[in-house]
């Protein structure tokens, strides 16, 4: 049975303070939720990791911790980026990698996700591996292409154990901060693909063990229809996880 796994990826939003307060709330509105149930995880700014991490173990919150990204080498000179070694020493467990911001807007390509997603294995970190197509990608079918590139060269050179380990998220780039949500039949054929895919590569068991998240314009509206299909283990929210009313209401859809 895989666990669901919902995650707030605030991008660059909510200073340490306002995280500090973020973790508080969130807190309070699940208090009486079943946590066992899904695993939640919050990925602040590199600025905030501190703070949520020292505010979640004060409080005895079961909140998972991710980066939005790292560098692959373990230090040197690399000036304005952040180690796999530093996100551990912050005790993270997760980090985003392969956003389609960071594809677009600073042009990491499969290979430099696959060098990262290695690193984070080296350094006992689970990647968050997003993929997903453009609207133009879509519209010319090419979906399936384009997502299973992404997750076969971003995994290749991975053993079984560390694929099964891998968290996917499926992101299409034109329901990202749109408002458009793809439908839930339409993210699940997708979602079904990929599985397809890594268990034409690693075999059943490893396909059916990998974790993948659906994420673009989640809200508290929708999310149940989109967790409720059979191979969505949650979400990967953006816009609708800087709150923290919402962001639970979310979390409390995970079936
Ligand atoms: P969104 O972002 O929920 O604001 O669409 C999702 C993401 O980019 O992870």
């Amino acid at each position: 049975m895989r666990k669901p796994l919902v995650a707030g990826n605030w991008k660059m939003n909510k200073t340490h303070l306002d995280a500090i307060h973020f973790v508080e709330e969130l807190g309070h509105h699940l208090a009486d939720f079943d946590q066992d149930r899904v695993e939640v995880v919050l990925v602040p700014p590199f600025t905030a990791l501190r703070s949520v991490q020292t505010t979640t173990e004060d409080r005895h919150q079961e909140f998972g911790l991710g980066a939005q990204n790292m560098h692959w080498e373990s230090d040197g000179a690399f000036t304005g980026e952040v180690s796999p070694p530093m996100l551990k020493a912050l005790r993270c467990d997760y980090v985003v990698l392969g956003h389609s911001e960071r594809r677009e807007l600073f042009f990491e390509t499969d290979e430099i996700v696959n060098r990262k997603m290695k690193a984070a294995f080296e350094h006992g970190l689970v990647p968050i591996m997003c993929c997903g197509e453009t609207d133009e990608e879509r519209e010319a079918g090419r979906t399936q292409s384009k997502v299973e590139t992404q997750v076969t060269q971003g995994l290749e050179g991975l053993s079984n154990e560390r694929v099964a380990a891998t968290v996917v998220a499926y992101e299409p780039i034109w329901a990202i901060g749109t408002g458009k949500t793809a439908t839930p039949e339409d993210a699940q054929s997708t979602i079904a693909h990929i599985r397809y895919v890594l268990r034409s590569a690693h075999g059943p068991e490893v396909a059916d063990a990998v974790r993948i998240l659906y994420g673009g314009s989640v809200k508290a509206g929708n999310a149940a229809s989109l967790f409720g299909q059979p191979d969505i283990d949650g979400g990967l929210v953006g816009g609708a996880s800087l709150e923290a009313g919402e962001f639970a209401q979310i979390v409390k859809a995970a079936p």
